[in-house]
């Protein structure tokens, strides 16, 4: 009997990932590959690319540091003139700078919007004429649920704890955003554009901390944090043919956080 794999026409598919081995790309880069994709991560540091991918032939390495707009420009018209297309660009790198909401200061500010949404625009910009290439081409954003509801400020252990700075909840809104602008103006040449938010997904040295981690679980609805393969279904379905009728939409992967 002949298996039916709703993400077979991702064979082959020219895949580029920003930020492609940190904690949550590694996990949707591999899992693109798996399904046959050839992928192309684009980040700053070869010796950490190696880490995870010197093993993997499907997986290949632009060095990029997203930040520097001729940096994105000379990697995404490489990769897109060697292949002839790009079908999937996934903007997943995040950088900025983190602070109090009273003691942050302008420049904190502005590298926050810069790593969180500005960098997105570059990379969307400069991939279009080869998304418009592909059969359907696809953009997959990723915002957060703090792009969508803002942070508590808790009181905890009698003192209030800052859990997250203005700049990235509002650089992740501004992601969501961007996401339907191009999703109306992409929609002519049959590129679909949408956004997923991930909720709370903390990385291993973060999961030491365990009394965190319980008011994480404590927050979502399925009490539990998430891990980065439940991200999979969400990059395989808005990666593939078979989500070609959805675009402009920010898909919340949180597990019932904001609810
Ligand atoms: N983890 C979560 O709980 C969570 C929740 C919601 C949303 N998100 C979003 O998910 C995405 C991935 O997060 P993550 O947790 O996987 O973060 P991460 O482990 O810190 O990975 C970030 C990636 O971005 C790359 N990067 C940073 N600055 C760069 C630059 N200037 N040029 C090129 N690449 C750069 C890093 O590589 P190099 O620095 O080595 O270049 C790294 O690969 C981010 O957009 C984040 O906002 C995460």
């Amino acid at each position: 009997m002949e298996l039916l794999n709703a993400f077979s026409d991702l064979q082959n598919k020219v895949v580029v990932v920003t930020g492609g081995y940190g904690y949550l790309g590694e996990s949707i880069t591999n899992v693109l590959a798996k399904y046959g994709c050839k992928v192309y991560v684009l980040a700053r540091s070869v010796e950490k690319f190696n880490e995870k991918f010197c093993q993997n032939k499907s997986v290949y390495f632009k060095q990029t540091d997203v930040s520097n707009i001729s940096s994105i420009e000379k990697s995404i018209q490489a990769i897109g003139n060697k292949e002839g297309k790009i079908d999937v660009l996934i903007n997943n790198a995040y950088y900025g700078v983190t602070n109090h909401p009273e003691k942050m200061t302008s420049q904190e500010w502005r590298k926050g919007i810069e790593g969180g949404v500005n960098q997105f625009f570059d990379c969307i910009k400069n991939a279009i004429p080869f998304l418009k290439k592909s059969e359907n081409g696809k953009i997959i954003n990723v915002s957060s649920m703090y792009g969508v509801v803002v942070p508590d400020l808790t009181i905890y252990d009698g003192r209030e704890e800052f859990l997250n700075p203005p700049n990235y909840g509002t650089a992740k809104a501004a992601v969501i955003h961007l996401t339907k602008y191009y999703a109306m103006y992409l929609g002519k040449y049959n590129i679909t554009v949408n956004s997923i938010a991930p909720g709370p997904f903390p990385s291993a040295e973060v999961q030491k901390d365990k009394e965190f981690i319980k008011r994480l679980q404590d927050k979502t609805k399925l009490k539990r944090i998430g891990n980065p393969e439940d991200l999979h279904g969400i990059v395989l379905l808005l990666a593939s043919s078979s989500s070609n009728y959805i675009t402009g939409q920010n898909i919340s992967i949180d597990g019932g956080w904001t609810l």
